[in-house]
């Protein structure tokens, strides 16, 4: 599957093709890999392939001009210092995939995929389409920007796979994940097979600052909390670049607000998340600047925000009390939260947004 996708080098953009590793003797390719990516023309750069996974990372770029990356030095040191973070939870989640498949895509639609009776189209109802309960409101916002996903080519940028297989389940020609994190393709890779829809499933280990996809080569892009693990100086013109003419994207993420800094103060940023994503390096984004780039880079640009305090104690009971609300009274309670902070002009304690971009 890998194979039809229009990979290119991460560093120079040339187009790649497939290459069996004797293809380029004499350099070190990790004792697993299968096949080549390697870069036309002359002064060629390889990247490996392992278990049909192409690995387009700067660490992996092999050949005798490989040119230095444009994302600075402390940004991939942070990159790999996370990976073993994710691996280890990807992993973990794919030793128990049914367990995996109801957590990251939701039991309602795991029940009626499982009996081939999901209803649509996508997102309706959202009470089957959106899992997140701490971003219900704002993923129903992004999954109504995207939609409909029919014949659509969707990558999921970061994370375990989960949105890229409700593509699939959605319709879209083929769906995929772009993540640092071999684990986490592997985990996604396994979840498409799960539901049936493998077949259709591409990933690739990669970043979103330099994404190796050839101009055009996507119509929609979805990322759940990921934006914000990115240099968006780097992601926000990558993904604009992929994207097809009257393409979509959009991406969830959490919002630096008073009670997120004054809790960070109080617990320290090892306990910000109260859950399991500790020791990653985020990078809260500053609204005002990402609307200003993003419009740079997009003919439509625009923000849904919402979530204060309430969403906050939604979280929390989530995440540290194990007792959440079913994602669409979620949304409904930060709706309702959401006017309220509208009517008293508190919408600096908005936490979370959805920004929907289109081509
Ligand atoms: C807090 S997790 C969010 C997981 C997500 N909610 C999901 O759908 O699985 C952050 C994610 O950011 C992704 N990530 C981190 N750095 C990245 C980068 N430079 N480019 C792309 N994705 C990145 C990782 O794949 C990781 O899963």
């Amino acid at each position: 599957m890998f194979t039809e996708l229009p990979w290119t080098c991460p560093l120079t953009g040339r187009p790649l093709a497939p290459a069996p590793p004797a293809a380029m003797p004499g350099l070190s390719w990790p004792p697993a890999a299968d096949a080549l990516l390697v870069t036309e023309g002359p002064d060629p750069i390889g990247y490996p392939v392992v278990d049909g996974v192409p690995i387009l990372t700067v660490e992996a770029a092999r050949g005798r001009a490989v040119p230095p990356s444009p994302v600075e030095a402390g940004r991939h040191e942070e990159i790999r210092e996370e990976v073993d973070i994710y691996d280890r939870l990807a992993a973990a989640d794919r030793a128990r995939i049914t367990h995996a498949r109801r957590r990251l895509l939701g039991r309602r639609l795991d029940q009626l995929a499982r009996r081939g009776a999901l209803p649509g189209p996508f997102p309706d109802p959202p009470g089957v389409w959106v899992d997140s309960v701490g971003s219900a409101d704002t993923q129903e916002a992004a999954y109504r920007h995207l939609a409909p996903l029919t014949e659509t080519r969707f990558l999921q940028l970061g994370g375990s796979g989960s949105h890229a297989v409700k593509a699939l389940l959605a319709g879209a020609e083929c769906a995929g994940v772009l993540t640092p994190s071999f684990e986490e393709v592997q985990l996604g890779r396994a979840l498409a097979d799960s539901f049936g829809v493998g077949h259709r499933f591409f990933g690739v280990v990669a970043i979103g600052e330099l994404i190796p996809l050839a101009d055009g080569a996507l119509d929609r892009v979805y990322g759940g909390g990921c934006l914000h693990h990115t240099a968006i100086e780097h992601s926000v013109p990558a993904l604009a670049r992929v994207l097809a003419p009257e393409g979509r994207a959009a991406f969830v993420d959490p919002l630096q607000n008073p009670i997120y800094r004054a809790w960070t103060g109080l617990a320290g940023r090892r306990a910000r998340f109260c859950g399991d994503e500790e020791g990653t390096h985020d990078h809260p984004l500053d609204l005002d600047a990402l609307r200003a780039l993003a419009g740079r880079h997009f003919a439509g640009a625009e923000v849904y925000a919402s979530g204060g305090p309430l969403r906050y104690g939604v979280v929390f009971a989530a995440r540290a009390l194990n007792l959440a609300p079913r994602p669409r009274t979620a949304a409904r309670l930060f709706r309702a939260e959401r006017a309220a902070l509208d009517r008293l002009g508190l919408q600096r304690l908005y936490g979370n947004f959805a920004l929907l971009l289109t081509r």
